[in-house]
């Protein structure tokens, strides 16, 4: 029945966003994982959609699928290169199939806040890694923030020993698994719509992300309390299959790609004030929200610090040092 009703819906919802094309206009379909409001990548979409929905009408149509309606981080890769969509976002940590690179990303307590990942993504070392994964037919068209992460788990956690024989929820990411081991805890690769039932069922004890995953997937109401860690970047990669970009004529290209350009400047500029709020939310839900000490903190970061060696091959000594020195 589950699986009936989960199916019927989608066809609601699918015929419901088709329903605004008109005939002759390209169809955009932009297919990801998180809510569709009040959430960085979820409100991203939106601007995005309603912009080419007005700027292009006649030319282009855009609909959006949030909340994993149509495929998971995984498949839509796929379905990239199929043509079944032509925008996806997956979080950086999960490109380890195409390229070791976006490992930077990931590498704990690289980028001690959004301004530091800003001035980086929009340098000329972090522009010129939308394009390396051109081989495998893939073309970054920008990255767009999602907030530093934060640890939650059924017990408190405030020293790294705290999560000492947990298991944890990670991204498919293995600098996920290399931090968590490091603080001899285990992890367990899920894809992000199982996590709720995984944190609820006791499957993992605890799980890692942004303040607004946490708020809008209601992970802080099936664990102890989060602990404001704000040990690793998400972000987001807005990607599109390179066959499908060089196939648009050159001046529908160009109004694309610039409407893309401003929505992720506007985008990455409302970052900050969508994870306070949603952090605010999470207290007013009556969530637990631990803070670190400074012994704490350093604590953490010592803990994590072997992580950056373990990956540093993969990524490249020069790349890390750019993006360290941004949060300088
Ligand atoms: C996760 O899997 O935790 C995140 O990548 C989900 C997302 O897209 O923010």
């Amino acid at each position: 029945l589950i699986g009936a009703v989960s199916a019927l819906s989608l066809t609601m919802f699918a015929g419901q966003a088709q329903a605004q094309c008109d005939d002759g206009e390209m169809v955009i379909k932009f297919s990801h994982v998180v809510a569709e409001k009040g959430h960085p990548k979820g409100d991203a979409a939106t601007l995005l959609a309603n912009r080419v929905n007005e700027e292009m009408n006649g030319t282009a149509c855009m609909e959006v699928f949030p909340n994993s309606t149509l495929y998971d981080d995984d498949k839509v890769m796929e379905a990239l290169l199929l043509g079944d969509v032509q925008l996806a976002a997956p979080s950086l940590a999960k490109f380890e199939a195409y390229t070791l690179k976006y490992r930077l990303f990931d590498l704990p307590f690289l980028f001690p806040t959004l301004d530091a990942v800003n001035k980086f993504t929009t340098s000329d070392d972090g522009q010129g890694l939308l394009t390396v994964m051109e081989d495998e037919g893939y073309t970054g068209l920008g990255f767009w923030s999602s907030g530093l992460k934060q640890f939650s788990a059924g017990k408190p956690l405030l020293e790294p020993q705290d999560a000492a024989g947990l298991k944890f929820r990670v991204q498919t990411s293995d600098v996920a698994v290399a931090m968590i081991e490091a603080m001899g805890a285990s992890a367990q690769k899920l894809a992000f719509k199982e996590v709720y039932g995984a944190l609820q069922t006791g499957v993992v004890d605890g799980q890692e992300n942004s303040w607004c995953n946490i708020y809008t997937q209601k992970f802080f109401e099936v664990q102890d309390g989060i602990t404001e860690t704000n040990h690793q970047l998400l972000a987001y990669l807005l990607v599109t299959s390179t066959e499908w970009l060089e196939s648009l004529d050159p001046a529908v290209r160009d109004q694309f790609v610039t409407i893309v350009q401003e929505v992720t400047e506007t985008a990455n500029a409302n970052v900050a004030d969508q994870e306070a709020t949603c952090r605010q939310n999470i207290l007013d839900a009556n969530g637990t929200i631990r803070e670190l000490s400074p012994e704490q903190r350093a604590a953490w970061v010592e803990t994590m610090k072997p992580v950056w060696a373990k990956f540093e091959g993969d990524i490249g000594k020069e790349l890390i040092d750019s993006a360290a020195a941004s949060g300088s």
